[in-house]
């Protein structure tokens, strides 16, 4: 009688003791070591003031890895709503704050896991300048069935296939400020009122530090690339010409280095421009109809007149300013339009990947992880 009520007992007490050493089976016996696993929401944009932030404090905190049967969570000893075991929860950023969460354990036994979560420093990055940066060329979405193409903005041609994105989704625990916009000059854009500057200080003053880093692609716009090819063409006596728009430039690059020293954004990275003529021998190369009916001598004389010296005085400003300049010059070395290797959007791909021309002679995707590649390492970022 006695072996029998036991084997009862044993009966009924079967199922809980099987989740008993199912449970210890995937939750071995606590440790001191159960924390949060917090990950960050990334990559973060900060465009706008609110975005800093409700960005500032957004985590993913985790509690999964222990228990994936949350009772309750608690911010401050105040519950907030939701049972998964894992959550976004908005992270004030001075001191942190106390996150406590019961998780339910077998026989509704509750372990309750309490920590001060504190929200970390972001690393703050900026892109300022024109369609270089902006990643112009290379929709995140092409046009496709009738379907226009889709950009990260569509008015500055911001792609997510640009290399300052690239770089802020390779960093872990970065934002990014993604200003640049086809088109721009310093006059037109950067320095004017409400132009990228102005929209940084804003920036700056919602978040109480400047940046740790600033992408910049200036110059191309302001001495007029667009109109170099056609202009030589019409007289090519036209570098002379070119003088006052290099003073021009000069100036233009100064200004905006007063504007960042003022705003004491210290880390500054400036990129050349890429050089578009090259064929896969190196040589400069207009055979495949891409600039038109210009001879060759002409296209040889913008490449040096015009290009190369743009991208010396960019060197020589970089150093004065202090600026770190990122040398792309080997990547498109052998790699211009008529290459057979070409880093650089023709006119009929650019038609054909977002429905209109613009995207022409600009750095295609691969050139943007190239030098997004080029940039993370020079940094050692
Ligand atoms: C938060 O982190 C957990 C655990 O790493 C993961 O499973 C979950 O998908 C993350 N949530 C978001 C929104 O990133
Ligand atoms: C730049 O730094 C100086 C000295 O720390 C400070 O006085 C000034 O207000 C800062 N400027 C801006 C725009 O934050
Ligand atoms: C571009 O497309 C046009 C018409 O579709 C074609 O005739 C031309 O050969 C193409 N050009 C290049 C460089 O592929």
């Amino acid at each position: 009688m006695l072996a029998f009520l036991y084997f009862v007992q044993m009966l009924i007490n079967l199922p809980k003791m099987l989740v008993l050493s199912w449970n210890n089976m995937i939750f071995p016996p606590s440790d001191s070591s159960q924390h949060f696993r917090i990950s960050t929401v990334s990559p973060s944009l900060w465009m706008t003031s609110s975005d800093i932030n409700a960005n500032y404090r957004t985590l993913n905190l985790s509690i999964c890895h222990v228990s994936i049967q949350v009772a309750t969570w608690r911010i401050d000893d105040v519950i907030v709503d939701g049972t998964s075991c894992s959550r976004i929860l908005k992270i004030d950023k001075l001191g942190g704050q106390r996150v406590t969460v019961d998780i339910l354990k077998a026989h509704g036994e509750i372990q309750r896991i309490s920590e001060v979560v504190k929200s970390e420093r972001k690393f703050w990055m900026v892109s300022i300048g024109d369609s270089f940066s902006s990643g112009q060329g290379n929709p995140d979405k092409k046009s496709e069935n009738g379907k226009k193409a889709e950009w990260m903005d569509e008015p500055c041609y911001r792609s997510t296939k640009a290399f300052p994105y690239l770089i802020s989704r390779h960093t872990p625990n970065s934002a990014l400020s993604f200003l640049s916009c086809s088109g721009s000059t310093v006059e037109n854009s950067i320095i004017s009122k409400n132009g990228q500057l102005e929209h940084l200080q804003r920036l700056i003053t919602a978040h109480g530090a400047p940046p740790d880093l600033l992408f910049l692609t200036i110059g191309g716009n302001d001495i007029g690339f667009t109109d170099v090819i056609s202009l030589i063409q019409r007289d090519s006596k036209i570098t002379d010409k070119f003088d006052m728009r290099f003073f021009f430039v000069s100036h233009q690059i100064d200004r905006v280095a007063w504007k960042l020293k003022e705003m004491n954004v210290s880390r500054v990275v400036l990129l050349d421009y890429y050089d578009a003529t090259k064929n896969e021998k190196g040589e400069v190369d207009g055979s495949c109809g891409a600039f038109g009916r210009v001879s060759l001598p002409n296209l040889q004389l913008a490449d040096r007149k015009i290009l190369q010296r743009l991208n010396s005085l960019l060197r020589r400003k970089a150093a004065e300013h202090r600026w770190i300049a990122v040398d792309t010059t080997d990547i498109f070395r052998t790699r211009g339009i008529c290459s057979s290797r070409s880093l650089i959007r023709s006119r009929n791909e650019s038609m054909m990947l977002q429905g209109n021309e613009y995207g022409s002679f600009h750095p295609n995707e691969e050139a943007h992880r190239l030098i997004a590649e080029r940039i993370v390492k020079t940094l050692e970022l």
